[in-house]
């Protein structure tokens, strides 16, 4: 059966590290055909916006969508960023962010003391509202009465989707589940989220599910992260601690997410959760492991769970070996190096 893929390679490093991943999924696994689709900053500066008018229809025709970053320093980011990535999430209804913090043999960490046995959690993210839900405005702009407002949204709707997908990967791992709020300060939002999930979890009698402020658990994360397994929170909690997750996980080049629409209405989008990287872009240096472990991720979407699991393993012995490794996890190699590396992984 063959699976058409929009491929966003996007700005900076993001039009390095897709084709790795491409040419790693391509390795594995026929019948998916990658179509290049040129929209992202560059076609900014040319066309005055970040795709096509038409673009999300073009994009509802795929089965997934596979992204590399949007930003760069020309387009001010939330131009570019209200342009193109996150309507794609909203519109999609891409309502589940997942993203994986798992330590990968042989890198290491910046936990005193810790190791792959540590740090094994999974972060599901509300991905459609919240914080990111747009709503809001600015007026008497440049006075001195100026004044900005920003409203964060939270539906029932919303909280319970993503609330029972985690219960959900909860059953299938440790049983555990913790909600992230901060029910505490926000009198309303957050309350009515601890509402939703205290609801879901009459479902699933096997989870424990434990309610933890977020402060509290940026702590957690550093001072006990093998008191974690599944964590859901909402878009901009779980935006900021799964950077920190990145961090713990030894580089932000590492972290690798899927933006689910789990009912398949739509195509779903996979994306590593690194930036352009102005610095390091043009140079062939960006570490592609977090955008192939995203293309694992997306074989698992597309129904080839024995090609995801392989595409897991090459790069746990790459990094295992710590032979081919780019610069932010101590090594030399190049983005194309690391590529050569997973790719003669996958033949052994
Ligand atoms: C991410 C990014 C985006 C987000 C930005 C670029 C809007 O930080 O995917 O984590 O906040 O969702
Ligand atoms: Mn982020």
């Amino acid at each position: 059966m063959s699976r058409r893929v929009a491929v966003i390679a996007g700005d900076g490093v993001g039009k390095e590290v897709i084709p790795v991943g491409v040419e790693v999924v391509s390795a594995l696994v026929s019948g998916i055909d990658f179509e290049p689709v040129p929209w992202g900053c560059e076609y900014y500066e040319r066309n005055g916006r970040m795709m096509p008018e038409d673009g999300l229809k073009t994009l509802a025709a795929f089965d997934a969508i596979y992204l590399g970053v949007i930003g760069w320093p020309t387009v001010p980011d939330h131009l570019s960023l209200w342009g193109l990535l996150l309507p794609i999430r909203k519109t999609f209804e891409q309502y589940v962010n997942v993203r994986p913090v798992r330590l990968l043999p042989g890198v290491r960490t910046p936990l005193a003391g810790r190791g792959p046995e540590d740090i094994d959690m999974l972060f599901l993210r509300e991905n459609t509202e919240g914080e990111y839900s747009g709503t809001g405005g600015r007026v008497h702009a440049g006075t001195e009465l100026e004044l900005a407002v920003e409203v964060p949204v939270f539906t029932r709707g919303a909280i319970e989707r993503v609330a029972r997908y985690a219960f959900e990967r909860a059953s299938e791992r440790r049983r555990h589940l913790i909600s992230v709020t901060k029910s505490n300060a926000s009198r309303f939002t957050y309350v009515l989220w601890d509402e939703v999930v205290a609801d879901v979890a009459r479902d699933f009698a096997g989870v424990r599910v434990e309610r933890v402020l977020v402060d509290a658990m940026a702590a957690r994360m550093v001072s006990r992260p093998d008191s974690i397994d599944v964590v859901v929170g909402s878009n901009l909690f779980a935006d900021i601690l799964t950077d920190l997750g990145a961090a713990i996980q030894g580089s932000m080049g590492l972290a690798a997410s899927a933006n689910l629409d789990p009912t398949r209405r739509h195509p779903s989008m996979f994306e590593p959760v690194h930036g352009s990287a102005p610095d390091i872009a043009g140079k062939g240096r960006a570490n592609p492991i977090g955008a192939v472990w995203s293309a694992a991720m997306m074989l698992d979407h597309l129904g080839e769970p024995d090609a995801a699991r392989r595409v897991e393993r090459a790069i746990d012995s790459v990094t295992d070996e710590g032979v081919a490794l780019t610069a932010d996890l101590g090594g030399a190699a190049s983005t194309k190096e690391v590529g050569a590396a997973i790719l003669a992984a996958l033949r052994r």
